[in-house]
């Protein structure tokens, strides 16, 4: 910088002096870039550190509200499912019942707890407790239950046989009244088995509490349903040519079926058997037959064992208290007709395939379907059991006891089912 000498006369003093000068502004002027750039290091630096702190800080507050918000989520998502599971409990009728409600019977309570057994754990069956159970829709008829419930142990039931009716058929199956005496009717006039397979039954021997009906006449007049036109009425042709006269093609005669399965048919089932006429005119081939049926509207199950047979009191809801492969024969009519819902009707068709034994035949009796599109699923459903078809008839008949006069479609069949692997 000063070092720069040019003679050009007073330029140079000039000069000269402007080198002083310059020097003395040079050093001012690097002081002043130094003090400067230290002012700016200092800033750079404090505002640079002030910076990460605030950053630091922002990230930190930030994460804590990241972390805050995600709990917030996974804690909506938990009552959300929470709340899912309840609706789902909701439809499907699911509750257990809490046996802590002001309004349950004690011998409701009693009949639920569990006990324990005197000896501690039993060494065949592993079990340490005895447990009993009701069905868990009961919850849903929770004030008919605790009605159920509320009678004097030891004492007399009340006679209200059709309350728990009433809850059978809203699937509180199986039912938990224990410990008070029947109503029992003296079963005065009983017949000898095979005479009392066919004499009348006396109205007397039958309990009519909690029915509409009160006697026979009453019945007859009401026309119970497709299987119980005339079903009381032992006397009438309707109810014992039935299995033994043909009416139509659709109606099989027992020797017939009998005769398909050259032997091996020593015991069947009946689902909604009526009055037990089917297995009546079983038992005269020395067939023994359970027929299944609950009391609506008439006394059926006295009735049938007023015959000298079996009767079964028991919902098609409920899963039959069999053991698979046991039986020989399973029969059905309309009773098998369960509503609207397919998988209701395949519930039914898979229980009674698992208690019928390989080679074993199924009797579809006049299994009314309301129209074509009816009988092409039950077709399609009986046709996926891989069943041999040793008959198959398909009528129609004009329905006059309605008065509607519309035809339905009429299926009967016998199917043989397979060996399966
Ligand atoms: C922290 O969140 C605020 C808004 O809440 C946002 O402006 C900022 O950029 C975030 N900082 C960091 C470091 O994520
Ligand atoms: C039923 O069994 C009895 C006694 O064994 C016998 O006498 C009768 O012939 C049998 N009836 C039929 C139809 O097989």
């Amino acid at each position: 910088m000063g070092s720069v000498t040019l003679k050009i006369g007073d330029g140079t003093a000039r000069f000269k002096r402007a080198t002083v000068c310059s020097s003395a502004v040079n050093i001012l002027m690097m002081f002043s870039v130094i003090s400067t750039n230290l002012f700016a290091l200092y800033a750079f630096t404090s505002s640079a550190k002030y910076h990460q702190n605030h950053l630091f800080h922002n990230t930190h507050k930030n994460i804590s509200l990241i972390s805050e918000q995600v709990s917030l989520i996974l804690k909506e998502i938990d009552s959300s499912q929470k709340e899912l599971a309840k609706m789902e409990r909701e439809l499907l009728g699911y509750e257990t019942i809490d046996i802590s409600r002001p309004n349950i019977a004690n011998e409701l309570k009693i009949f639920l707890q569990r006990h324990q057994l005197p000896l501690g754990k039993d060494s065949r069956t592993a079990i340490t407790e005895m447990v009993a159970s009701v069905g868990h829709s009961c919850e849903k008829s929770a004030d008919l239950l605790s009605q159920y419930m509320t009678y004097k142990v030891s004492g007399p039931c009340p006679d209200d046989w059709s309350l728990g009716q009433k809850l059978i058929l809203r699937g509180c199956e199986p039912l938990p009244r224990r410990r008070c005496f029947a109503k029992s009717v003296p079963k005065v006039g009983l017949s000898p088995f095979p005479i009392s397979l066919w004499r009348p039954v006396s109205e007397k021997i039958l309990t009519w509490s909690g029915l509409g009906c009160k006697n026979f006449g009453c019945l007859h007049k009401n026309k119970l349903s497709r299987e119980c036109v005339d079903c009381f009425d032992l006397a009438s042709a309707h109810e014992n040519q039935k299995f033994v006269n043909a009416k139509s093609k659709s109606d099989f005669l027992t020797d017939d079926v009998l005769a398909l399965a050259s032997g091996g048919i020593r015991i069947g089932f009946d689902i909604g058997g009526g009055s037990g006429s089917f297995a009546a005119r079983m038992a005269e081939r020395n067939v023994t037959v359970i027929t299944d049926t609950l009391n609506i509207d008439a006394p059926f199950s006295e009735f049938i064992a007023a015959r000298g047979l079996f009767p079964l009191y028991l919902s098609l809801d409920h899963r039959f208290p069999f053991y698979d492969n046991v039986f020989d024969l399973i029969h059905a009519s309309s009773g098998l007709d369960v509503g609207a819902k397919p998988e209701k009707l395949e519930f039914l068709m898979f229980d009674i395939d698992r208690i019928l034994r390989a080679g074993g035949l199924f009797w579809l009796d006049n299994f009314c379907c309301t129209d074509e599109e009816k009988k092409k699923t039950l077709t399609r459903l009986i046709e996926r059991f891989g069943y041999k078809k040793l008959k198959w008839v398909v009528g129609e008949k004009v329905d006059t006891a309605a008065g509607s006069g519309q035809s339905e479609i009429y299926l009967s069949a016998v199917l043989q089912k397979p060996a399966r692997v």
